[in-house]
């Protein structure tokens, strides 16, 4: 028999089980509902739950056989998950193809600026096996791309050496995987990578210099292929990597195939992915502009006094009655992304700070462990968030469209799947026009290169996207200055 803590929002229960049963079996039995569109067939990936110590798993796939401690999306997250599968595309995996080995593996990896993410793909059947990610080692060098690139130019093995320490974890996280299904590297015929074009660049050791200086020429933005062991990656000699195609310097592989992995019948959309950078996409008929703005990892933690990454102990959540939700139930460390934006929205109507953002006095949360908010937490935030709908602002100058004419915006990234929506329009992140059609479609990266790894069809798609896409340089843009001072103050908006 083993034992299964099973943490819920609000709620905290033990139950028992024989091992051998798959998870998703064990919690429907002991009345857990969990969402699962295949019918736990291992397809969709989307009956995820988070296993303490080991990340979000997929439960139709996984089999405990010791006492674990797992962690249920609460009912908005469920909802949310949901419906992402409305949003993004689910082809079926392509039969029939030349495969080297007998038992032929792919990988589709997100390599983002602060998580990696991984699905790893049995090509013959189709199924997901596993998803797995982990914090971008090369983290502890800089929290944004700007810093990265500076590593890799100011240190002489400096790019070498970023490559290695993101080669490394991949090729870890390939081992875990091929220990548990008993593979070996040759099973591996097939990676593709998404990612931002810094993450890519170092990740192919490309020089990413360029990136960072104006004219701002990345040294590739198209598809790059390159062959099995020539990436350090352990897997099949012949195998094929590819890694994603970018728009521009700021614009990379990771909205491309975000936008692609996109199923909506709207004519007028916006497309918008939150982390050190804003990534912004409007899409209207046949055109799409782009744009990138720097938002600073305000929304990942990283400046802020109490900050810290959506994990374990992150307040994630805070609502009009000053309660707040921690990550897993457990004792606050501190404060995410979602936690600063609601508690910023209630400083906003409570009064607690100005429309200019002066702060009343700093805001005590949690007296024993320290953690509260204060006036230079404020000031990181109206950067940010003036830095994201400036952007957003002048891709509609641009297109002449009011928000009127909009009919959805759709938020990618985990980011996008706490963030309360109504908090994140208090402060002024996003349109407050867009109210009701602002959706969360998870990773939509990884999941547009999980299509590519199923389907060489999807690759049209991304050509498509391409060929339509136009990239404003926002440093180039006079009224992007004025409008990123007019959007630093906070107004106080009914709800
Ligand atoms: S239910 Fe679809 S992958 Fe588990």
């Amino acid at each position: 028999m083993i034992k299964i803590k099973i943490i819920t929002p609000g709620n905290i229960g033990i139950i028992e089980s024989d091992a051998g049963h798959a998870l998703l079996d064990i919690l429907r039995k002991n009345g857990y509902e969990i969402y699962a569109p295949c019918g736990g067939k291992g397809t969709c990936g989307k009956c995820l739950v988070t296993v303490k110590g080991e990340g979000e798993i997929i439960s139709c796939q996984y089999y405990p056989d010791k006492n674990i401690e797992v962690i249920l999306p609460g009912e908005d997250e469920a909802n949310i998950l949901v419906h992402q599968t409305e949003y993004l595309e689910d082809i079926p995996c392509e039969k029939g193809a030349d495969y080297i080995s007998q038992n032929p593996y792919g990988v589709a990896i997100d390599i983002g600026t602060t998580t990696v993410v991984l699905y790893f793909l049995n090509l013959l059947t189709g199924q997901i096996e596993k998803i797995s990610s982990f914090m971008n080692p090369q983290k502890t060098y800089g929290a944004d791309v700007i810093t990265r690139i500076n590593y890799c130019q100011e240190h002489k093995n400096g790019l070498t050496e970023l490559k290695k320490l993101i080669v490394d974890a991949i090729n870890k996280e390939l081992e875990i995987f091929k220990q548990k299904q008993e593979l070996n590297p040759a099973n591996f015929e097939k990676i593709v990578i998404t990612g931002n074009t810094t993450m890519l660049h170092v990740f192919l050791g490309e020089d990413p210099l360029s990136i960072a200086l104006a004219p701002f020429k990345p040294k590739f933005i198209e598809k790059q292929v390159k062959k099995g062991h020539s990436t350090g990656l352990n897997i099949n000699t012949d195998a094929e990597v590819v890694t994603l195609p970018c728009i521009s310097a700021f614009v990379g592989a990771d909205i491309v195939a975000g936008l692609a992995a996109l199923k909506v019948p709207q004519k007028n959309y916006l497309f918008l992915d939150i982390g050190t950078n804003g990534e912004i996409a409007l899409i209207t008929g046949d055109k799409i502009i782009t744009c990138a703005t720097a938002a600073g990892p305000a929304f990942e933690g990283a400046n802020l006094s109490c900050g810290m990454g959506a994990l374990y102990g992150a307040i994630s959540g805070f609502t009009s009655q000053k309660d707040y939700q921690v990550i897993g139930n457990s004792e606050p460390g501190g404060i995410c992304g979602s936690g600063i934006i609601d508690i910023v929205a209630y400083l906003i109507m409570n009064d607690l700070i100005d429309e200019t953002g002066l702060l009343k006095e700093t805001f005590v949360i949690h007296h024993e462990n320290n953690i509260q908010v204060t006036q230079q937490d404020i000031r990181e935030i109206q950067l940010a968030k003036s830095a994201i709908y400036s952007g957003i602002k002048i891709l509609m100058n641009r297109a002449g469209l009011s928000y009127h004419s909009i009919d959805a915006l759709y938020l990618a990234g985990g980011f996008g799947n706490y963030i309360n929506i109504n908090s994140a329009i208090q402060i002024g992140l996003l349109p407050f026009e867009l109210g009701d059609k602002i959706y969360p479609v998870g990773n939509s990266a990884v999941i547009g290169a999980l299509q590519y790894l199923k389907s060489d069809e999807f690759g049209e798609k991304i050509d498509k996207i391409l060929h339509k896409s136009q990239y404003i340089e926002l440093s180039d843009v006079n009224e992007f200055t004025m409008e990123f001072a007019l959007n630093m103050d906070f107004r106080k908006s009914a709800f």
